[in-house]
């Protein structure tokens, strides 16, 4: 029986829950949050909606840790999310402390998991988890970069006039203001948009995907994106769980491409399950090289703030 935690029954946790269930990733996900009844509530919706939609997975809400041992795998998507004005990195010290939570009832329950990481700052949480679980670092893997593509996929669709099922797009580096889009490895059916799109869209679409998440907050004012980050961490979770091998952009630990090492950063990867399989190393001209450097430089800026606050 294949057992999925989520962590945090917020709206990305509930909805990560949601679309486990209904593809019926797995026959149990147990949702977890420490709020009294949050978890347990929805739930029970998720598992009253089974009859109509068909689906056999099982919810369970818990407060309780015990709850979720033998976890195949771990979503942790808990945390404070970003307000208006608020950078990623303001989040720091509150996530981490939560991550170094969660941490350590998965190192203990669920050995042998595997962890998908969704909180943010998204590259600095992966690697505090990481190092606190102490778990092969290929095991634990952080959602971004599916997501940052799939927004620029839209984007495309949407200067292209549709069509979205025939976009693929790249998007390496930090989660962050610094991401990388790869216009030149993001294509519509096999052509790369830079033989599709004059320039000046091109930089547009890339502008809007590095500010994409920025300008959701911006329009809800009381929370961040949740149906985009979901569907991107169920689609790592689906290609762990299944062996798929996608070739799929995610936050992984590096040991050596691209000239980084022992940072967690974007790079494309192939996921299966074992984890992270392989670390694809694109041929990057020398506009996308240096800004893949100065994305790692401004994660490495955040650890050192982890360092000095005591979280790592
Ligand atoms: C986003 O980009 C929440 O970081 C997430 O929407």
């Amino acid at each position: 029986m294949t057992r999925v935690t989520v962590v945090g029954a917020g709206f990305v946790g509930m909805t990560c829950a949601q679309r486990l269930a209904e593809q019926e990733v797995a026959e149990e996900i147990i949702l977890i949050d420490v709020l009294e009844g949050r978890p347990q509530g929805i739930a029970l919706d998720l598992n009253q909606a089974a009859a109509v939609e068909g689906y056999q997975s099982l919810v369970i809400g818990t407060n309780d840790p015990a709850d979720t041992k033998n976890s195949d795998l771990v979503i942790m998507t808990a945390g404070m999310p970003r307000k208006p004005g608020m950078d990623r990195s303001d989040l720091l010290e509150i996530n981490g402390k939560i991550i170094n939570t969660v941490a350590d009832y998965v190192q203990t329950g669920s050995p042998e998991s595997k962890v998908i990481v969704v909180s943010n700052p998204l590259d600095t949480m992966v690697y505090l988890m990481a190092a606190r679980l102490g778990f092969e670092k290929r095991r634990v893997i952080g959602m971004a970069g599916v997501l940052d593509s799939s927004r620029m996929a839209f984007f495309i669709s949407e200067k292209m006039g549709g069509g979205i099922r025939d976009v693929r797009c790249m998007v390496l580096g930090g989660h962050g203001d610094s991401m990388v889009p790869m216009p030149q490895f993001s294509t519509v059916d096999g052509v790369s948009i830079t033989a599709l799109l004059p320039g000046d869209q091109i930089d547009a679409i890339n502008h809007r995907t590095k500010h994409g998440g920025a300008e959701i907050v911006n329009l809800l004012k009381t929370g961040s994106a949740y149906y985009a980050p979901s569907a991107a961490a169920v689609a790592m979770a689906k290609s762990i769980l299944r062996d798929e091998h996608r070739l799929l952009p995610c936050a992984a630990h590096v040991d050596g491409q691209y000239g980084l090492r022992d940072i967690y950063v974007g790079v494309p990867c192939v996921l299966g399950a074992q984890g992270v399989e392989r670390i694809v190393e694109l041929e990057l001209d020398d506009a996308g090289a240096q800004s893949l450097q100065a994305s790692a430089q401004s994660i490495r800026k955040d650890l050192e703030t982890l360092k000095s606050k005591g979280l790592l």
